[in-house]
C-alpha cells in the first residue's frame, strides 16, 4: 500500500519510522511518503495562511499550496482515484470498519490540516481527482491532522496483511465482531492479592469460550452501551 501525508510539521510523521508501521516499510508493505506543504509556495515566508472571509478567530490555510500538493501526489498515483484523508474535528467519525475498508485501498492521501482548517474549496475541487473523505478521531478538538494521522495509519497498517505477525490476534480484539475485548491475565496466578480468575486455569475451553464471551458483553454493556445491538445477542 503506498501512503502520502502532506503537512507543515513533517518531522511530526517520523514516528511512523518506527516500531510495526516501521518494520512494514523495511519490509516493503508499505510505502510512506511525507510531504512538506512548505514546498509548494512560492513567496518569501513560505506563506500557507491566511485571514478568514467574514472575520472571525483564528486563520485558513490557503488553496493554492493545497491543490499545487496535492496535484503532484495525484500525478504520481498507482491508481486513478486515491482516496483523500483530511483529518478534521467536522468529519465522520473514524472507526474499525472504516480502517477495514482503507486497508483494501492501494493508495490513501493524508492531508493535514492546521490553524482553523483549510479553505473548503480545496475539497470541492480535490473530488475531481480524489475519492475525498472528512475524518474526525473522536469529539475533542487536537492543534492539527498530525496526530489523527499517526493513529489512522497505525489502525489501517496493522490490517494489512504480513504486518502484524500473528493475524489472529486481530481477530478477537475490541471493535472486531462489535464487542469489547474480554480481560487478559498472565503469571503469575496469585498477584499481590489479585487472583486469574479460576475459570481460565481449568483447561475446560467451551468454558473458557463462554466466560470470555460473557465478559464481552458485560464490558461493552457497562462502558460502551452505544456499541450494543437491540435485542439479544446472537
Ligand atoms: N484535527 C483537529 N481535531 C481533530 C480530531 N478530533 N480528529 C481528527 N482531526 C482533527
Amino acid at each position: 500500500m503506498r501512503i502520502d501525508v502532506v503537512s507543515i510539521f513533517p518531522e511530526y510523521l517520523s514516528a511512523l519510522d518506527i516500531s510495526l508501521i516501521g518494520r512494514a516499510r523495511e519490509d516493503g508493505l508499505l510505502d510512506v511518503r511525507v510531504h512538506d506543504l512548505r514546498e509548494h509556495t512560492h513567496d518569501r515566508h513560505r506563506t500557507v495562511d491566511d485571514t478568514p472571509y467574514g472575520g472571525g478567530a483564528g486563520m485558513v490555510m490557503k488553496p493554492e499550496p493545497w491543490a499545487e500538493a496535492l496535484d503532484a501526489v495525484a500525478d504520481d498515483s498507482p491508481v486513478e482515484r486515491p482516496t483523500l484523508l483530511v483529518p478534521t474535528p467536522s468529519g465522520t467519525v473514524f472507526s474499525q470498519p472504516l480502517a477495514r475498508e482503507l486497508a483494501g485501498y492501494e493508495h490513501l492521501v493524508f492531508a493535514c490540516g492546521r490553524y482553523e482548517g483549510i479553505d473548503e474549496r480545496v475539497f470541492q475541487w480535490a473530488a475531481e481527482r480524489f475519492d475525498v473523505r472528512l475524518v474526525s478521531l473522536g469529539d475533542y478538538v487536537l492543534n492539527g491532522g498530525e496526530v489523527a494521522v499517526l493513529a489512522m495509519v497505525e489502525a489501517v497498517g496493522r490490517l494489512i496483511p504480513g504486518v502484524i505477525g500473528n493475524p489472529e490476534s486481530l481477530v478477537e480484539e475490541s471493535h472486531e465482531g462489535g464487542l469489547l475485548e474480554y480481560p487478559v491475565y498472565t503469571k503469575p496466578s496469585s498477584w499481590r492479592g489479585h487472583e486469574v480468575p479460576p475459570v481460565l486455569l481449568s483447561g475446560d475451553h467451551g468454558k473458557i469460550a463462554q466466560w470470555r464471551r460473557a465478559q464481552q458483553v458485560e464490558r461493552t454493556r457497562l462502558r460502551r452501551p452505544d456499541l450494543l445491538p437491540e435485542g439479544p445477542l446472537a
